[in-house]
């Protein structure tokens, strides 16, 4: 992947996370916006508070005082507990941050605000905090299935793998949440911590994305792009991104690409346990898309080569697009739903008796997108309105 080092970098690789610290002037309304609503949150005085508080004691009470039985996992911001809220009788995900100063509070008001404005079924809902004393704590919906980062690499035996069905359809799922966030919000909201991680999983497999902290406001008015210090995670950051720190909401396709290219191939984004050439999941991928009779090499060797020949070559078309190094190459999210959504919809049924007289048609694979104005492959050109 062509992240130049230096940006690589202040790119998080170990779980840390920078601030943006200076209000750049090209920065649109996010901070006037956000102080608005923060002040009008923290005060009370929001006109329709979507999060409850909750006391610290009452978490506490929740957890068993975070009892490590009660522990989720674990990630750049603090311990996630499963916990039982007696006044809402619902079980909860509580996010104890680990306060790093000021940016960690900053995390904090920025998943507060957006989750509190942004509501779709493709989004994990935030139904609470705490913000008492120094404690500032998340309180979420609880995702039963964990996250897609647990069933895609943590294999253990009570978690069935996924099979090409699942894959689909959380790829089809995600992708709704981030066009809601890119064509449906106003303005328009740049994620930018697209991951594995990210991705929860409730019941059904229905997918949700997780994590506000990083995200901004897209750029508004003829503005193209927004000026941050890069953040992110290493190997899903587009490399236009981790180079100049423009963001726009193509950086998020790009780890889009990158998290389909995860669910296709069962690889991580970075694996550094892998042989040199294949730590970086792009730069292996590059040249096998060039050779669509080594697609197969792709598949995810778990799924024991069960999955539709025509829908793999689909999905990795579509992976190829938002992989792409020109941005303004990389399709539209829309355009990613029609053609997931269409993937999604096949219900591919594993025969293992190969029908003798019935050779499969040779699968013809769409080419990597040269315009923006064409659709990518699997779909019709109708943009989805259902939502998952
Ligand atoms: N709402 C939730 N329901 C169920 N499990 C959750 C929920 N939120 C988080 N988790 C679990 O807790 C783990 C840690 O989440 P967290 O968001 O803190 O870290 P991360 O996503 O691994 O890394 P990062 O801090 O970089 O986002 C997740 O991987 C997931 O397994
Ligand atoms: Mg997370």
């Amino acid at each position: 992947m062509a992240c130049c080092p230096c940006a690589a970098k202040s790119i998080k690789k170990t779980k840390q996370k920078e601030d943006q610290i200076k209000a750049s002037s090209e920065k649109p309304n996010l901070e006037q916006t956000l102080d608005v609503k923060k002040k009008a949150i923290l005060s009370g005085e929001s006109e329709k508070p979507t999060a409850q508080t909750f006391s610290f004691r009452e978490l506490a009470a929740a957890t068993k005082n975070f009892r490590a039985d009660c522990l989720l996992g674990e990630g750049g911001f603090g311990r996630v507990y499963r916990g039982w809220l007696e006044s809402i009788n619902q079980v909860v995900a509580i996010k104890q941050l680990d306060l790093n100063g000021f940016q960690g509070n900053r995390e904090f008001l920025v998943e507060v605000l957006m989750l509190s404005l942004l509501h779709h079924p493709n989004l994990v809902s935030l139904l609470g905090y705490c913000a008492d004393g120094d404690q500032r704590l998340l309180v979420y919906e609880y995702m039963s299935l964990g996250s897609l980062e647990d069933h895609l690499y943590g294999l253990t035996p009570d978690r069935k793998r996924l099979d090409w069905n699942t894959r689909m359809k959380i790829a089809a799922s995600a992708a709704k949440g981030l066009e809601y966030l890119h064509d449906k919000a106003n303005p328009p909201v740049i994620y930018r911590d697209l991951k594995c991680s990210n991705i929860l999983l409730g019941e059904g497999y229905h997918a949700k994305l997780s994590d506000f902290g990083l995200a901004k406001l897209g750029p508004v008015g003829d503005k193209t792009h927004v000026s941050t210090r890069v953040m992110g995670t290493y190997g899903y950051c587009a490399p236009e991104y981790a180079m100049t720190g423009q963001l726009t909401i193509k950086s998020d396709i790009y780890s889009f690409g990158v998290v389909l290219l995860e669910i296709i191939t069962g690889r991580r984004a970075i694996d550094n346990s892998r042989p040199a050439g294949e730590q970086n999941l792009v730069a292996w991928a590059r040249p096998l898309f060039k050779d669509r009779k080594k697609f197969p090499q792709m598949a995810d060797p778990i799924l024991q080569g069960q999955y539709p020949t025509r829908g793999l070559y689909q999905a990795l078309a579509v992976s190829a697009m938002c992989v792409q190094e020109q941005p303004t190459m990389r399709p539209r999210i829309a355009d990613v739903v029609t053609a997931l959504s269409y993937l999604a919809s096949q219900n591919y049924n594993y025969n293992p008796e190969p029908k003798r007289n019935s050779p499969q048609a040779s699968p013809s694979t769409p080419r990597p997108k040269r315009d923006n104005s064409r659709k990518p492959a699997g779909g019709s050109s109708r943009k989805s309105t259902s939502e998952e």
